[in-house]
């Protein structure tokens, strides 16, 4: 059994040790705001907090993630919006959508590190991937969304 703890919540996982985080998450919690993409740890659209770290939940086992903080989209966000999902609405940053969960616990990571982050610091701390193009927008939201 592994367990540790997801949106403030205790969870025990009765699954292989191996099966990945990202998986877990979607399959056993149904927290499917967390998104598969590439699953080798290239896009980000997978993107948990995972004690204050942005992690890859595609390339991290529920045996490494014992013990530890996880933070999905959903805990991101369950009262009320987080002001950067507002800033995201408020620049039209989102296109199909897919990458977006991962893009803004990157950027929630990044602005709790920064709240005032340049571009360049955003441009080399969020790595993800968007077959839209949406960069520049993104870019706008999370400096609107530090300030
Ligand atoms: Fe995990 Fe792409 S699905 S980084």
């Amino acid at each position: 059994m592994t367990r540790f703890t997801v949106n403030n919540q205790p969870v025990e996982y009765r699954l292989d040790p191996d099966t990945p985080l990202l998986w877990a998450l979607r399959d056993a919690s149904n927290l499917t705001g967390t998104k598969y993409g590439c699953g080798t740890g290239q896009c980000g659209a997978c993107i948990v907090d995972v004690d204050g770290r942005a992690v890859p939940s595609c390339r991290m086992t529920i045996a490494e993630a014992e013990g530890t903080y996880v933070t999905t989209i959903e805990g991101l966000s369950r009262e009320r919006n987080h002001p950067l999902q507002l800033a995201f609405i408020a620049e039209n940053v989102s296109q199909c959508g897919y990458c977006i969960p991962g893009f803004i616990m990157a950027a929630s990571v990044l602005l709790r590190k920064d709240a005032d982050p340049s571009e360049e610091a955003i441009r080399s701390t969020l790595t993800n991937l968007c077959r839209c193009g949406i960069y520049p927008r993104v870019v706008e939201a999370v400096q609107r969304a530090g300030r």
